[in-house]
């Protein structure tokens, strides 16, 4: 995992397919391993609350919750702290990040060791089930992964309940193993996941969207633009080339930093190059798509 390998993972709630957070580069191979990619924000493991909380900023309820439930199928959504440890890429661009200390021994185990963050979404193919069984997650990724852990069959078999806590009520965005009511106890009625929706309809805040407009499938800049490029032989002012060799990995791991880069020399428009759509090529250009305005 150190040199950026994924490995599969067994936790209390599915097998995941974990990766150095850190490292857009290892967190690109995972969306790539997973076929068919969207680039959702994944889940942060770390070892202990006290690691978490160097990572993102916890309030008292997100204290008060890990304090209850971790280890555990719990996963809190807070403020990112330190971004260099879960990289722009692994959290789809947003200034929160997901973390959760799991339960199983074995992934404890790694991720003392480890000493930082991994990122492990479900170890399943796109589209599929969940893995409970080491079986099952060999089947799944497992000729993607450097190294492989049998823990054997889950025990939660359902991945962590995801909850955030940010401004305002704390949030139910994914039920899971543990409960609302048992949450509920611990910071009081949770509010929905869809009353976001709700109040600012089509806006799901839950990607990272530049200042700037994005056009897409821009053949070259025009004056005033910035310039995302894929390929050879493009380079100047506000040029940013996501990919000079034209690796689709090389430009996942890219794509968030860049957008910000881009960004932030205040551009009239984001131009970005066309990108082919094979591969990991669809989850850039779903990103894309969405940054542009095209996907709700
Ligand atoms: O049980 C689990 O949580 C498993 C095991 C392997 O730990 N992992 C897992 O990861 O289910 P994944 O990537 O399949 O699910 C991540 C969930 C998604 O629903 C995603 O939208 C949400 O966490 N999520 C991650 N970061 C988020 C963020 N910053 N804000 C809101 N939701 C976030
Ligand atoms: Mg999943």
């Amino acid at each position: 995992m150190r040199a950026g390998g994924l490995v599969l993972l067994p936790t209390e709630t599915v097998y995941g397919l974990g990766a150095d957070a850190s490292n857009p580069t290892a967190v690109a191979a995972i969306f790539e391993a997973k076929g068919r990619p969207r680039f959702n924000p994944l889940i942060a493991h770390v070892a202990d609350l006290e690691t978490a909380g160097r990572i993102a900023d916890l309030d008292d309820r997100a204290v008060a919750l890990a304090r209850a439930f971790w280890p555990g199928p719990l996963t809190i959504v807070a403020p990112i702290k330190d971004a260099g440890a879960v990289c722009d890429l692994a959290r789809a661009g947003l200034d929160t990040v997901a973390i959760r200390v799991p339960g199983h021994r074995l992934a404890r185990a790694v991720l003392e060791s480890f000493g930082g963050a991994v990122v492990a979404p479900s170890a399943n193919r796109s589209g599929r089930p969940s893995p409970t069984t080491f079986a099952d997650a060999m089947a799944e990724t497992g000729d993607k992964a450097a190294a492989a852990l049998d823990g054997g069959p889950s025990a939660v078999g359902l991945e962590s309940t995801v909850v955030s806590v940010l401004e305002g009520e704390a949030r139910l965005l994914r039920p899971g193993a543990v409960t609302r009511a048992q949450l509920a106890r611990i910071v009081g009625p949770l509010a929905e996941a869809e009353d976001d929706a709700k109040r600012s309809p089509g806006r799901l805040a839950l990607h990272y969207a530049p200042d700037a407009p994005v056009r897409i499938n821009a053949r070259a800049p025009e004056a005033g633009e910035a310039f995302l490029a894929f390929g050879p032989d493009v380079e100047g002012q506000m040029i940013f080339n996501l990919s000079p060799t034209g690796d689709l990995a090389e430009a996942a791991a890219n794509l968030f930093s860049f957008l910000r880069a881009a960004d932030r020399t205040k551009p009239s428009t984001i131009a970005v190059a066309p990108i082919p759509e094979d591969g990991l090529g669809e989850a850039i250009n779903d990103r894309l798509r969405r940054a542009a305005g095209f996907i709700g």
